[in-house]
């Protein structure tokens, strides 16, 4: 069984720091997003994976993910030309998905303990060509949602229904055989739908139209798409409860207060600190006369110093320097510096790119 993961697309929710960063590099408890997927893949059993990539990003992923040796997988880089839809990258996908059967995993979802037994149940069941997995979810109107027939049959999948009949929904793992693949030939291929993409949900119902055998199955774990700015703090939150493994790899000095589960990388500077946890500081990070509190993720090489930071996203060498109020609930961009006045934040001298979002 063969694996895709979607690493391209427009990222317009999570600008402004998708003008100069893929999201799915933009990190999560200090690991970049989209290793999420690539590790529950591997860990299903599957090392065949094609990842799809926008033009102009091909270096960035290849540098950031390599050639899949670290996970002991081997990854097939796969050119979108222009984000058309989620079907669409299985149909520029054709040759390296050839007769096997796969699993497409979007690469901003997050399934959490795990996408195994899905996986086992697809590869194990060669009588069904199509599996749709299915969660609960209350905003279903911003998903594919499936449509049952009176006996419970699935009948259709509808994208971003205005008025959802329950509250079922369908998050990023679609399971397929090479059927699917015959959706975008002759004369009954699936078209784009109305806001110019090739849906989903379209390869779904085409299956379901030409006969072939679609079964469903209930994700029971923790779906997280951390596609905004809130969300992201959100699943930032929840991957600190469930997968910090607390651990001090840097001599922390006795002005260092420690509370909860809290992982310090190595090469780091801590001073008269405060630190309660959960959270996470990676590599050479030096912390002086500073509090940092729950659900904060610190990148390698950041500098924080006379500042309070709470339930926030600093990536890679990220400077905060005197700022007598918290910050709470910030995604801070690479080798960004915020620094305040010590006494009085009155006046705040700014340089800000395009459609940034500052809380100060
Ligand atoms: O998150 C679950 C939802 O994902 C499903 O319920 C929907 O049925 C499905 O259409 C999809 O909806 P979104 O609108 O959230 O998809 P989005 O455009 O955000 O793209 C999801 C992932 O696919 C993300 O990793 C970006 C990537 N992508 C997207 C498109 C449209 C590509 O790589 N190429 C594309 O052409």
């Amino acid at each position: 069984m063969k694996g895709l993961i979607t690493a391209g697309g427009r990222g317009t929710r999570m600008r402004p720091l998708t003008f100069s960063t893929n999201k799915h590099f933009i990190p999560l408890a200090n690991r970049p997003l989209l290793f999420y997927a690539i590790e529950e893949m591997v860990k299903a059993g599957i090392k065949d994976i094609g990842i799809n990539y926008n033009p102009g990003q091909l270096e960035e992923i290849k540098a950031v993910l390599g050639g899949g040796e670290r996970w002991g997988a081997k990854f097939t880089y796969i050119l979108q030309r222009r984000p058309l839809g989620l079907a669409h990258i299985i149909k520029v996908s054709r040759k390296f998905l050839g007769k096997e059967r796969f699993v497409m995993h979007l690469g901003d979802n997050i399934f959490f303990p795990g996408i195994k037994s899905l996986v086992d149940e697809f590869r194990k069941n060669k009588r069904i060509n199509a599996l749709l997995v299915i969660i609960h979810h209350p905003e279903n109107r911003r998903m594919g949602v499936p449509y049952f027939d009176k006996k419970g049959n699935l009948r259709e999948v509808v994208e971003k229904p205005e008025n959802p009949p329950h509250d079922w929904a369908v998050p990023g793992l679609y399971f397929f055989d090479h059927h699917a693949l015959e959706c975008f030939e002759g004369k009954g291929a699936i078209s784009p739908s109305a806001r110019g993409e090739l849906e989903i949900v379209s390869v779904y119902n085409w299956l379901l139209n030409h006969g072939y055998k679609v079964a469903v199955k209930e994700f029971k774990g923790t779906w997280k798409d951390p596609g905004k700015f809130a969300d992201w703090l959100t699943a930032n939150q929840f991957l600190l409860d469930k997968l910090l493994e607390p651990k001090i790899l840097s001599p922390v000095e006795e002005t260092v207060q420690i509370e909860g589960r809290v992982r310090i990388g190595r090469q780091c500077q801590i001073e008269n600190s405060l630190i309660r946890g959960p959270v996470i500081i990676g590599n050479r990070v030096r912390v002086k006369n500073s509090f940092i509190g729950p659900y904060s993720s610190i990148g390698d090489d950041c500098e924080i110093i006379n500042a309070k930071i709470e339930n926030s996203v600093l990536m890679e060498g990220v400077v905060v320097k005197n700022i007598p109020k918290p910050l709470d609930s910030c995604l801070i961009g690479k080798e960004s510096v915020v620094e305040g006045n010590h006494h009085s934040l009155k006046t705040i001298g700014l340089f800000v790119g395009n459609q940034c979002v500052l809380k100060l």
